[in-house]
């Protein structure tokens, strides 16, 4: 499918935006300060907090924040078990869920959770972190899927 262009700068902190590329649905999501400082802090949870599978993201988005700018994530929203639709809970809160879970995605089909970057929580039963698509910033305020 043919590249997807979206305007960013309407999206505010905290935020998630859905748009489609290749018959997916893309998550872009603003992320807020708060969110981008505790990403680290799951590490000793998460099945690959390292993003060593290669299959999952760019190079560009080998990173601790699984994207280009630390900011704004950008994803596939199907989750990597039997490919549901994860929702998203961007608050810090995680009530009614373990308390070491900080946030981010969580599939009501059998209970993955991900972080706000998209790394699978605990490993179980998603066997990899959401996927990151080819994407690239044109300007500030406009993004490029595909
Ligand atoms: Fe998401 Fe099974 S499809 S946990």
């Amino acid at each position: 499918g043919a590249p997807v262009t979206q305007d960013i700068s309407k999206i505010e902190t905290g935020q998630m935006v859905i748009t489609e590329w290749r018959g997916q649905p893309v998550w872009i999501i603003r992320r807020s300060p708060d969110q981008i400082k505790q990403l680290p802090s799951l590490n000793s949870r998460l099945r690959d907090p390292d993003s060593k599978n290669e299959d999952q993201q760019p190079k560009y988005a080998q990173n601790g924040y699984r994207s280009i700018k630390e900011e704004w994530l950008v994803m596939i929203g199907v989750c990597t078990h039997l490919g549901c639709s994860p929702k998203f809970h961007g608050e810090i809160k995680p009530e009614p869920f373990d308390a070491e879970w900080k946030g981010g995605f969580f599939c009501p089909c059998h209970k993955s959770r991900f972080d706000m970057a998209g790394r699978v929580f605990d490993g179980v039963p998603a066997p990899t972190n959401l996927k990151v698509p080819d994407y690239h910033f044109v300007d500030d305020h406009t993004l490029v899927i595909g």
